[in-house]
Formats: C-alpha cells, sequence, structure tokens
C-alpha cells in the first residue's frame, strides 16, 4: 500500500452506512432543539398561569367622573355605609379635592367589608390606620377591595396620593365598631356613616 495514499475520508468516499450515521446524527439534534423549544413553552405558560394565579390582575370598572354626583353608584344618596339583604357590608365612597365623602365611615368589626369608592376629580388614594385596607382612587375607575377589620376601634383614613395644594389636610375617619352594636345600628338605616347614630 501506498503511504502518500489518504485513508479514505467520508467526504472522499461516502458510502450508504456513512449517509446513515450523518443522518440519524442531524435528525437527533433536532429532536433536542425542537424538544428544547417546547420545554421553554411549557414552562413559559406554566410560569405565566402561577404568576396569575398568585397575582390577581386589577379588575377594571369604569364610572363616568361628568355624572358620579348626580346618579348612579355613587350619588350623594348612596354614600356611606349599607347591609344588603344577604349581609354584605359594603361601603361606597368619594374622594375629592379635599375630601372624602362620607367623612366619616363605619363598619363593623370581625366581618368582611367591601369598599368601592373613586375620585372626582385627582387621583387620591386612601390606608385605613395600620391595617392592610389601602387604595388609589383614580378619577374613571371604581376601586374595590374587601378587608376584615379584627377589632372594635377608630382609624384615620388620610389620602396618600399627593393630589393638590391641600393634600395633607386630606383625610377621613373608620369608626370599626363591634359587630352587634354596628349591626344593631344597621337595621333601619339604609344607609350609615358616623354622623347618623
Ligand atoms: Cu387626595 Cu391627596
Amino acid at each position: 500500500m501506498n503511504a502518500a495514499t489518504p485513508p479514505s475520508s467520508p467526504s472522499a468516499a461516502p458510502d450508504g452506512h456513512h449517509a446513515e450515521v450523518v443522518a440519524v446524527a442531524a435528525e437527533r439534534r433536532w429532536a433536542v432543539v425542537v424538544g428544547l423549544i417546547i420545554a421553554v413553552i411549557i414552562l413559559l405558560m406554566i410560569f405565566a398561569g402561577l404568576h396569575w394565579a398568585s397575582m390577581p390582575p386589577s379588575r377594571v370598572e369604569t364610572v363616568d367622573v361628568k355624572t358620579l354626583h348626580l346618579r348612579g353608584e355613587f350619588a350623594e344618596g348612596n354614600l356611606g355605609t349599607a347591609v344588603d339583604a344577604d349581609g354584605k357590608v359594603t361601603v361606597r365612597l368619594i374622594a375629592q379635592q379635599y375630601s372624602f365623602e362620607p367623612q366619616c365611615i363605619v363598619v363593623p368589626a370581625g366581618v368582611p367589608v367591601t369598599f368601592r369608592g373613586t375620585s372626582a376629580d385627582a387621583i387620591h388614594g386612601f390606608i385605613v390606620g395600620t391595617t392592610n385596607a389601602n387604595t388609589m382612587l383614580i378619577p374613571g375607575f371604581v376601586a374595590t377591595f374587601t378587608t376584615t377589620f379584627p377589632k372594635a376601634g377608630e382609624h384615620l383614613m388620610p389620602c396618600h396620593e399627593y393630589c393638590g395644594t391641600g393634600h395633607e389636610a386630606m383625610w377621613a375617619r373608620v369608626e370599626v365598631l363591634p359587630q352587634e352594636e354596628f349591626m344593631a345600628r344597621a337595621r333601619g338605616a339604609e344607609r350609615m356613616n358616623c354622623v347618623s347614630r
């Protein structure tokens, strides 16, 4: 055999068996690539599902600022605390430069209370004392959340979004009453606030 003759290389002398080996390797490589893409997509779906489940999206409920005071849910006669026939407690309030309406909110202790609020002008917000009741109030949108106040007492409820020159003087009060006392007062009252005791 001549030493100078190069050994037969794949490119020089492809045969049927070699072509099969190349094809199998390529198929395996692409199977891995496609498998990785599918795995990434499934992981994204799992992540998105868990994310949405753990971080409920803020609801988008709109309201017409121009007719806010005139009719509908936030007309003056509807503001304050209402107890529905099924016992659900709902507080409706409006924020405006530079006060809350009503100025004093009365709620029961130990019962879920749903707040529904909006703003008549600028962006406002409120937090009830040191509780987790905390939201922004944006004109044109209804902010709502449900919370339970564990014990009776009184809280300050300041506006916590800078809304203009009177911002620091904008606050209301929240009176948390023992459940029985609240329910006794709720009978016979359509809308409640601290003044109507
Ligand atoms: Cu309203 Cu700050």
